[in-house]
């Protein structure tokens, strides 16, 4: 695994829009794995400026997003498919045909999950997947569990997940309770992985998904099994990576 330490946010964002957007020009048709959350969204709009200004092209790219809310239209603007088109798909030059996420609105679990795997593996599979963390070590929407799990599926998202995202809805009654979420497994098959943290709240977090044991109850953790992984970290969120 390759750290990079950033000072803050703004340096974070920089850095991982850096190494997106060489991967974007050393593969102009990239499949790009993307994330929501609010740690990304310095990173796209490093990459909407790059793009206007003509530094870089997205106009052969392919994107897969890692996770989307169940039973929230595209329409909702808390939908990670909104977020999606608001933070980047918009004011990028990609083909929004290349652009795919799992579709919240289907009912059928199975149905939609065996879709979006057959998408992912039809496309070659993801060369370069963007993470966040989430404070309980999730990774998509893969909560902590007993087992890791494999493929896209469905998740039941915890108290802590609804409490995280509650700030983005009117109230944690109106958070979704269900997640559509590739699984750790298709996670794992990317051949890139960039991951991205910022803040103190993610320092006892990241020590314990990048340096602690690797167990389902930190899904996080399993990056520690890939053989390409970045951090790219602010100085808060690494504050408590032990010292050599
Ligand atoms: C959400 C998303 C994750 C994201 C995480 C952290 O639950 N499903 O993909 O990484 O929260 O979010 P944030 O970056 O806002 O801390």
């Amino acid at each position: 695994m390759r750290i990079i330490k950033a000072a803050d946010y703004q340096d974070m964002s920089r850095k991982a829009a850096n190494l997106i957007s060489a991967q974007v020009i050393m593969k102009p048709d990239s499949v790009l794995g993307l994330a929501t959350g609010s740690t990304p969204i310095g990173a796209y709009q490093k990459l909407v400026e790059w793009c206007k200004n003509g530094d870089l092209d997205f106009s052969t790219v392919k994107s897969v997003n890692l996770d989307e809310y169940k039973g929230l239209p595209r329409t909702n603007d808390q939908s990670y498919y909104y977020f999606m088109h608001e933070n980047l798909f918009d004011k990028v030059n990609i083909n929004p045909a290349n652009t795919h996420l799992p579709d919240g609105t289907e009912p059928d679990s199975d149905k939609e999950c065996a879709r979006y795997e057959a998408l992912i593996q039809s496309l070659g599979g993801v060369d370069l997947q963007l993470l966040g963390l989430g404070h309980n070590g999730h990774i998509g929407f893969n909560e902590p569990a007993d087992e890791f799990d494999k493929v896209t599926h469905c998740v039941d998202l915890q108290e802590s997940t609804i409490e995280a995202n509650k700030r983005f809805f009117a109230s944690a009654d109106d958070v979704p309770r269900q997640a559509y979420t590739m699984g750790i497994g298709t996670i794992m098959q990317a051949k890139k992985i960039l991951v991205v943290v910022s803040g103190e709240d993610k320092a006892d977090i990241v020590a314990k998904a990048f340096f602690g044991s690797v167990t389902p109850q930190v899904p996080a953790s399993i990056l520690q099994m890939h053989q390409d992984v970045t951090l790219v970290a602010d100085a808060a969120a690494l504050s408590k990576v032990p010292q050599k």
